[in-house]
């Protein structure tokens, strides 16, 4: 029988995903302690708390019995964040599937003595509304933005860049960006058009990232097909794009870590970007982002 904390998703870049973050989580922790009265983490897309890894089952051979297909639950994001030490002062889970944030108040009522709030709803309205209500000048935030595909909104981005205190690591659905900009700008209609401009913030997607190319004709020289605007961007000069947009936003922006890290396509952009312009702040955060993902994980290897 399903559980409320069955939640199934991603593969093993999931696991180098939240492997990534939780480091960033524990060295910020640790280096922001004793500089701000209140340190914050905000999961804004946060699942339940858990997720449900299956590993397959293994035939035998001569030395070993096979080993039958197993399911492991494991820590989701809100999880691991609820882990770290020192502590978070508040924690904020967003949430938009109610079965989700029943699994979240359970993890709640598991720590009364943390100051936890599981808001039910659309993280986009959430955090637009209300992030920059909050008084930022003593405290400092970390979000971890991490949507099935392309939910996050420019506004939203925007709102989390003008706190100035809020660092964020935001998985960048880069499948979903090639799929929506399809090769031949015939192909992109006005929803995916809309899709686009909602992501990218701007509607000079298209300018930027497409060019004619010139009709072709036939032996006699006469036109046989109209003239075509196609996409001059591969999935690198998407991602390097992306970076640049969010480069208009936030003071720093990382190289993004690919996943998955070797194996293509490569379906997401794990981007980390800083909202405090101050150069202390972004020296801080660069190295700490920077030795994180350059160092890749122990046991993976480096990506490009
Ligand atoms: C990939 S899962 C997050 C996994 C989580 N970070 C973890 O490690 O356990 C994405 C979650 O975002 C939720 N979601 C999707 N759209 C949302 C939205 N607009 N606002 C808030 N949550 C949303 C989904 O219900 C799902 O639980």
């Amino acid at each position: 029988m399903k559980s409320l904390n069955d939640h199934e998703f991603g593969g093993q870049h999931t696991e180098i995903k939240l492997e990534i973050v939780e480091k960033y989580l524990k060295a910020y922790s640790i280096a922001l302690r004793h500089k701000f009265n209140s340190l914050w983490y905000i999961d804004a897309f946060a699942g339940t708390g858990s997720r449900t890894v299956r590993i397959e089952a293994k035939d035998g051979d001569l030395f070993d019995e096979p080993v039958p297909e197993r399911v492991e639950s494991r820590r989701g994001s809100a999880k691991i964040a609820l882990d770290i030490e020192p502590k978070f002062d508040r924690l904020i889970f967003m949430e938009r599937k109610p079965a989700h944030c029943t699994a979240l108040e359970m993890l709640k009522s598991s720590h009364p003595d943390r100051d936890i709030h599981v808001l039910n709803g659309d993280a986009n309205a959430f955090i637009q509304a209300n992030i920059n209500r909050v008084n930022w000048s003593s405290r400092r935030a970390i979000m971890f933005l991490d949507p099935y595909g392309m939910e996050v909104a420019w506004e939203t981005l925007q709102a989390i860049a003008r706190t100035k205190a809020i660092d964020v690591w935001f998985l960048f659905p880069l499948s979903g960006l090639y799929r929506q900009a399809a090769r031949n700008i015939s192909a992109v209609d006005a929803t995916k058009r809309k899709v686009l401009t909602n992501m990218l913030g701007t509607d000079e997607w298209e300018a930027e990232l497409y060019s004619s190319v010139p009709p072709s004709t036939d032996l006699l020289g006469a036109l046989d097909a109209p003239e075509e605007r196609q996409r001059n961007a591969d999935v690198a000069g998407l991602e390097a794009y992306v970076k640049r947009r969010l480069e208009t936003i936030f003071p720093l922006v990382a190289d993004p870590f690919p996943l998955p890290p070797q194996r293509k396509p490569q379906r997401f952009s794990l981007f980390f970007a800083a909202s405090n312009p101050s150069p202390k702040a972004i020296d801080l955060a660069n190295r700490f982002a920077r030795h994180i993902i350059d160092a890749g994980i122990s046991s993976h290897v480096r990506p490009r």
